[in-house]
């Protein structure tokens, strides 16, 4: 479900963000379970390292992410996605990766006119030795998202939860 139909516009609220000086995003990187999963793994074994509140969830190709899942975890309250695919040309599942590129940039679109912004929501391209990498994605996922701020979706959810609404 879209969040926000009917014309309503986000406001972030620069105050809170403000006042949230240990903050750390709530990233998913949506990783299909060949190259990009293999890259994650790698980067595991070698031990290296990314910032926490990055959570991986592994989706079997990422042509079988469907726009649903990622708006979804939006109005969950996620404040960024990246997500993570095989190299074009090696999807193992022919053409997912590509379709998973055109629903990204579709998606990104919608971001856009709901007021969350584009760039909380990314595509990449890896193969499974490409671990470094695959590090590096989440890193400037992480900073990118850290410098809009926490999801405007879920910042009245936390004052209604906490009594204030
Ligand atoms: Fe990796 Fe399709 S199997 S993107």
């Amino acid at each position: 479900m879209i969040p926000f139909v009917g014309g309503a516009s986000i406001v972030f609220d620069d105050k809170a963000r403000s006042s949230l000086p240990s903050w750390q995003p709530e990233i998913i990187a949506f990783c299909c379970g060949y190259c990009a999963y293999s890259a994650a793994a790698l980067a595991g074994s070698e031990r290296l390292q990314y910032p926490p509140g990055v959570r991986i969830i592994q989706t079997p190709c990422t042509g079988k992410l469907e726009m649903e899942h990622i708006l979804e975890a939006f109005e969950k309250g996620v404040d960024g996605i990246l997500v993570v695919g095989c190299l074009e040309g090696g999807c193992h599942f022919v053409e997912g990766n590509l379709r998973a590129r055109k629903r990204t940039d579709r998606l990104r679109s919608i971001l856009d006119e709901i007021g969350l912004g584009s760039e909380r929501l990314r595509m990449v391209n890896l193969s499974d030795a490409m671990a470094a990498a695959f590090v590096q994605h989440i890193q400037e996922t992480v900073q990118t998202v850290r410098a809009l701020g926490p999801n405007p979706i879920k910042m009245p959810r936390q004052k209604e939860s906490a009594g204030e609404l």
